[in-house]
């Protein structure tokens, strides 16, 4: 039986959610999918990157494995095999989905079905590895899906969309550190805590009328509000030039807003949509700057 691992979005959010804020997230349709191939050494296969790893083993993938085998109660020892259809590093939730999946097979082996909760709680020692103090936004929305406000410590808030949200998302082919990017704005609250916590202020601001304007259906006002925090992550110099261009290139094309989505410092960004039309117009006006990008939907 095959499991999955949902990729996600972070609408608006994304890092003063490590602080504490909320943040709008969504999952996407593409993820990771994993299955117990049968009786093993405890392994894990990620057939599209050629890696296979054992628990005992000291690497990071290796390690995080271990956190989520230990996790995991009554382990059976197990070989458990991993497709990815996500970019990896690149904002979309990558080792979360990792994580969530590889939680979901051990689990299954174990004949035991955890809720949603669980699978996010467990996801979150996987996610430790590699992030060091990850907000869980990344492994809440891989077990979860959905549109969601997602706080810190508090029960995941789902948002009744009124119409499916469209997006377009473009990878900017550059690759970012999730830590070193935390760790910047960590050094920016350090050396001026009152500016950068007004920033997070307005961004928190603005994921709160997000809530609103997606409840509403209004797209105009989402793309602007999204607009406006793609400001904001410039100013706390997340953004890149790439970002910055693939941006501008994707409202120039008809897009109602567009920001980075994740880390920053590369990865990728999202550009919302009234239409499929306008999707496809703003796909491929991505692609004609040699960006790979896609149409998305988020429910
Ligand atoms: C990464 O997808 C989102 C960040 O806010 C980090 C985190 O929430 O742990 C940048």
């Amino acid at each position: 039986m095959d499991v999955f691992g949902r990729g996600k979005v972070i609408l608006l959010g994304e890092h003063a959610v490590v602080y504490g804020r909320p943040a709008l997230a969504a999952g996407i349709e593409r993820g990771v999918r994993a299955r117990v191939t049968g009786p093993g050494e405890m392994q894990l296969a990620i057939r599209p990157w050629g890696r296979d790893v054992r628990a005992d083993e000291s690497d990071e993938l290796s390690r995080a494995f271990a956190a989520a085998v230990a996790e995991q109660p009554n382990a059976r020892s197990v070989r458990i095999e991993v497709d990815v259809d996500l970019p990896a590093g690149a904002g979309l939730g990558c080792s979360a989905a990792l994580g969530v999946a590889v939680v979901r097979a051990l689990a299954s082996a174990a004949g035991e079905a955890p809720s949603d909760d669980e699978v996010a709680r467990r996801a979150l020692a996987w996610e430790r590895v590699f992030h060091g103090n990850p907000s869980g936004v990344d492994n809440t929305m891989a077990a979860h899906g959905g549109i969601a406000v997602y706080r810190r410590g508090e029960p995941l808030e789902p948002v009744r969309a009124k119409k499916p949200l469209r997006l377009v998302i473009g990878d900017s082919g550059e690759s970012a550190s999730t830590r070193v990017m935390v760790e910047g704005v960590a050094r920016q609250y350090e050396r001026d805590k009152p500016r950068t916590e007004k920033t997070l202020d307005a961004i928190t601001a603005l994921v709160q009328n997000a809530r609103l304007a997606i409840e509403d259906g209004d797209v105009r006002a989402l793309g602007q509000l999204m607009d406006m925090n793609q400001m904001l992550l410039g100013s706390l110099m997340l953004s890149t030039p790439a970002l910055e261009e693939m941006c501008a290139t994707a409202r120039e094309a008809g897009a109602a807003g567009a920001k980075l989505t994740g880390s920053g410092g590369g990865g990728c960004m999202i550009a919302l949509v009234a239409d499929e039309a306008t999707g496809e117009r703003v796909r491929d006006a991505l692609a004609r700057t040699g960006r790979r990008a896609f149409v998305a939907e988020a429910r």
